[in-house]
């Protein structure tokens, strides 16, 4: 009877039906691409949220400095995710041009409704972003501290950004429990799509 083969394989590495395959660092698993790329969705929909608000409100409206405090950390967290694609060459979501119109559309659309109702949608995709990143941590757990890091930070200042809005009236809009509603059910497809697509 034929012996098991054991050749090695020179610069092959571990014969992957013999060793279980080990993930090097910079390698772009199935999963980890999915999440950088549905970060990086995320965040760019909230740039273009606030710049649609922004745009209807002007510089000079009061709510208008909150948002752009919460702006200033949106952009960071998307250059980081960016960079993070780049680095790690993990293509970005298809439906960008979607999120572009979508984030910007929104945020045109909650400003029009007033300032509170501008603050109800921080509120709402917060909200869901919050539970969104909690899930990643989640499935993360030890996997890829570099990843997992920049996700933690960043959700801190995501829950930060819900209670300033909160604070800012964002649940004395007018018809809030429908608009938040809409809003993290939008939010829950736009994530679902953005893994996938
Ligand atoms: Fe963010
Ligand atoms: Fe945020």
């Amino acid at each position: 009877m034929a012996e098991p083969q054991t050749t090695p394989r020179p610069g092959l590495g571990p014969d992957p039906a013999v060793a279980a395959p080990r993930w090097r660092p910079g390698d772009a698993r199935p999963d980890i691409a999915s999440m950088i790329r549905v970060d990086q969705a995320g965040e760019y929909g909230a740039t273009r949220i606030y710049a649609g608000q922004q745009a209807v409100l002007g510089a000079r409206h009061p709510a208008s400095r909150v948002i752009a405090r919460m702006q200033v950390q949106e952009e960071r967290h998307l250059r980081h995710f960016d960079e993070m694609m780049i680095d790690r060459g993990v293509r970005p979501t298809l439906l960008q041009p979607l999120w572009n119109i979508a984030g910007h559309g929104l945020g045109v659309v909650t400003a029009l409704l007033g300032p509170e109702a501008a603050m109800a949608c921080t509120a709402a995709v917060e909200t869901e972003i919050d539970k969104h990143y909690g899930a990643q941590l989640e499935a993360l757990r030890e996997d890829d501290p570099d990843l997992s890091g920049a996700i933690a930070e960043f959700r801190t200042e995501e829950i930060e950004h819900r209670d300033t809005a909160v604070a800012a009236g964002a649940e004395n809009s007018f018809g809030y429990p429908i608009l938040s509603g809409l809003i993290r059910a939008g939010c829950r497809v736009a994530i679902g799509l953005s893994k996938r697509i």
